[in-house]
């Protein structure tokens, strides 16, 4: 913390507000337990990136082809980070410009599909993204949206479904990957089902994007035609997205980021996925997905001790729904109970929710940050007991606050690193 207040000087003496804040909100990162699924810490290193002069330079264009002069370390550091995510993906050919994981998808879109044309993705209550066709997105209105369901019985994905889906509306995209899905996606068979119907294969893999490159989680690098994701979640970089694709794509993603919908690339943005795509290639990366899918396991069994409902019944990945119908608290004051302990998720929506989205039946809660400070299956098995707390608790504030101090002893015993590899 101290650091941090030296590192804040200059915005301190400029711009006391701001400053406060910001030194404010680091201490909250610190102290509290963050479980949010898409959220982590990255290295002190990637904070650099981000934060340097690099946010001073225009660079419309691509290396060697941009529009504007004094490009000789913007295009050495942006083809730094198209190598390093082409190797740590396997990839043909890399875009690291969009701007963020839904600007990706559209790009996506923009290249594989024609306005009007049929787009098959997951529907949002049932995991997917707002961007693989939900009805209040871009995907959906300018895009003839068709989504496929998850199982009522199972939860899981009904590859059937797609398949029928798929013949009946012969889309031109099928979009598959989730923001709320704790299961293993077969991407090889929906690469069969959008071969059988002339589909092109879109893989959004912003959440799990670091289980796969540690290999815990099957890559859709080898059968997608198309895959996007964010640099922030799992894959522990900055706040932005990528594109991987099969050479014969590369061109008509290349202009659908730029100069279709995107101007000047962010380049600190680029220049901080470069140092984290190296950190990704470490052992140790390997030995953090690992770890996180040990974390979601135990965290998962601990709570079903406790006699929560998991979605699915588990977890394969790093996060999990825990569905509230059976506790006597809904899923928006748990998060709220929690948050006054010290324990930071969302609510959100359980599959065949019967209650409104912004008031949902669920929470979703996610172990890439806290792996990220190091918390193992100990600290699993107390987050767990901590979570049971607050459900039977939630109307007692002197409880809750006893569990903050308590979270806050764990958080202060194990700080968040400044260097990961
Ligand atoms: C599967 C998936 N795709 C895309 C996005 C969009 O990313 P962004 O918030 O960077 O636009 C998210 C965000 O959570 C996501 O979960």
């Amino acid at each position: 913390m101290r650091d941090f207040a030296e590192r804040v000087q200059f915005i301190q003496r400029q711009d006391p507000e701001v400053a406060d804040l910001l030194i404010r909100e680091q201490e909250r990162q610190e102290l509290v337990i963050r479980l949010i699924a898409s959220e982590n810490y990255v290295s002190r290193a990637v904070m650099e990136a981000t934060g340097s002069c690099l946010t001073n330079k225009y660079s419309e264009g691509y290396p060697g082809k941009r529009y504007y002069q004094g490009q000789e370390f913007v295009d050495k550091i942006e083809l730094l980070a198209i190598e390093r995510a082409k190797a740590l993906f396997g990839a043909e050919h890399v875009n690291v410009q969009p701007y963020s994981g839904s600007p990706a998808n559209l790009a996506a879109y923009y290249a594989l599909a024609e306005p009007g044309d049929t787009i098959l993705g997951m529907s949002l209550p049932h995991g997917g993204h707002l961007t693989h066709g939900w009805k209040v997105n871009f995907s959906a209105r300018f895009y003839h949206a068709v989504q496929y369901p998850i199982r009522p019985d199972t939860c899981l994905i009904d590859y059937d479904e797609v398949a029928r889906l798929a013949r009946e509306h012969k889309p031109k995209i099928i979009v598959c990957g989730a923001s709320a899905y704790p299961r293993i996606i077969d991407f090889t068979r929906f690469a069969e089902i959008a071969h059988e119907v002339g589909a092109s294969l879109v893989a959004d893999i912003a959440h799990i994007a670091g289980l796969v490159v540690a290999g815990v989680h099957p890559s859709p690098v080898p059968v997608a035609d198309v895959v996007t994701t964010t640099t922030h979640k799992s894959l522990r970089g900055p706040r932005g997205a990528i594109i991987l694709c099969r050479a014969q794509y590369a061109k008509s993603i290349d202009t659908a980021v730029f100069p279709a919908l995107q101007g000047g690339p962010h380049n600190h943005t680029t220049a901080a996925m470069a140092v984290a795509f190296r950190e990704a290639s470490t052992p140790a990366f390997k030995a953090y997905g690992r770890a996180i899918i040990e974390n979601a396991r135990t965290l998962a069994a601990e709570l079903m001790s406790y006699g929560f409902t998991l979605v699915t019944g588990g977890t394969d990945n790093h996060l999990m729904l825990v569905d509230l119908s059976n506790k006597r608290i809904p899923g928006k004051p748990m998060a709220r109970a929690l948050e006054q302990a010290g324990i930071i998720c969302n609510c959100n929506s359980v599959p065949f929710d019967t209650r409104p989205p912004f008031d949902p039946s669920g929470i979703r809660l996610g172990v890439c940050a806290v792996t990220t400070r190091g918390f193992g299956p100990d600290e699993m098995r107390l987050i767990a007991r901590w979570i049971h707390e607050v459900a039977e608790h939630h109307d007692d504030p002197a409880r809750l606050a006893s569990i903050r101090a308590a979270v806050r002893e764990l958080c202060l015993a194990k700080p968040v690193p400044d260097v990961f590899v």
